[in-house]
């Protein structure tokens, strides 16, 4: 095959940083053929409000004409004041928020100010479920060992889907055979994300020969028998399964450094990788309902209307965007976006 037509992706986790930055990231996402991109909240100072949230979408769509911000804002422990919870989740819904994001304390960039336990945020969750927002978990419990991390939060997922039945739940960026699992047996109001780089790397590439500070992320990645689980989960055409790039731009000198920030750059090149991931194990057929069509249905949004072609015709990814070097950075890649 020379060329791939389909209807338009969407990217369904990204993160887009705060200042100056946001417009250059947002027109990444928009040159890589996305039209919509749901932003993460994990900015300094994070979105918790309709206000800031209303703001940054804002930032993003006059920055970044044609794409669509899908937003979301962090959840923050149970104000002593329930009235003051329903008042501000009530005014966020309003203002176009379809999810809120868990982050537990200190698991990953920006999370310091994340939550303990799941009780200290039981009531903000439940008026979640009552308002229909999505909840959206970074899965990893933080004092356990680092591979098992998402292993051990299976029982938070298990216990959030059987406490709020009518919630809709993310399990995001899973990257064990222990996360796909999880998220089958919760059935389908609960969805995973998967990321190009879960699907195509193991912790080896990142540590097996010389260390790779450009592949290194949260959730870190694992076993060949967990990017297995992955692969299965991601051709395998079920609606619980959709696209999440978690594309994390950090700054070079943040990334090549002896504390190196968790996080990959990876919005300019997934698309590309993951036409040639389908395509080597031929199911191409199985791509647009991974990349354009089961995240909008999850979320309740309409198919796009337009469609990206991609040829096979050879690229080379640049070194750096704006400082910050992506994925795959100075190789060649096979497939170009032609159209769209
Ligand atoms: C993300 C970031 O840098 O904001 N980092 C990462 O390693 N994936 C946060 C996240 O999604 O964990
Ligand atoms: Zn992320």
């Amino acid at each position: 095959m020379q060329h791939i037509t389909f209807h338009r992706p969407d990217d369904f986790h990204v993160h887009l940083r705060q200042g100056p930055d946001v417009g250059h990231y947002a027109r990444d996402a928009r040159h890589a053929g996305f039209a919509r991109v749901l932003v993460m909240p994990n900015t300094l100072p994070p979105i918790v409000d309709a206000a800031g949230l209303s703001g940054y979408r804002r930032e993003i769509e006059v920055a970044a004409p044609g794409l669509k911000a899908l937003m979301t804002f962090k959840i923050r422990p149970d104000d002593k004041n329930p009235g003051a919870d329903r008042i501000r989740l009530t005014a966020l819904k309003k203002a176009g928020a379809v999810a809120g994001k868990l982050y537990p304390e200190g698991v990953t960039t920006h999370s310091a100010d994340g939550i303990r336990r799941l009780d200290d945020v039981w009531g903000v969750v439940a008026l979640m479920e009552e308002l229909d927002l999505v909840l959206c978990l970074h899965g990893e419990v933080p004092q356990a060992f680092s591979l098992d991390r998402e292993k051990e939060f299976v029982p938070w997922l298990e216990r959030l889907r059987q406490s709020f039945p009518r919630l809709r739940i993310v399990l995001e960026h899973v990257s064990s055979a222990d996360g796909v699992q999880a998220v089958k047996d919760c059935g389908a109001l609960t969805a995973g994300t998967l990321t190009a780089h879960h699907l195509l790397f193991t912790l080896d590439d990142m540590v097996g020969g010389k260390l790779d500070p450009h592949l290194f992320c949260k959730p870190l990645l694992k076993r060949p028998e967990d990017r297995q689980a992955l692969l299965d989960a991601a051709f395998s055409g079920s609606p619980q399964w959709f696209f999440g790039s978690d594309s994390a731009p950090h700054a070079r000198e943040d990334k090549e450094a002896s504390l190196c920030s968790a996080g990959c750059y990876t919005m300019p090149v997934s698309l590309s990788l993951l036409v040639q991931l389908f395509e080597d194990h031929g199911v191409l057929d199985k791509l647009e309902g991974f990349v354009s069509r089961f995240g909008a249905e999850f979320y309740g949004l309409s198919q796009n209307q337009d469609t990206v072609t991609f040829a096979k015709e050879p690229w080379t990814v640049s070194k750096m965007y704006h400082n910050v070097v992506p994925l795959c950075s100075g190789q060649t890649l096979n497939w170009s976006l032609t159209g769209g």
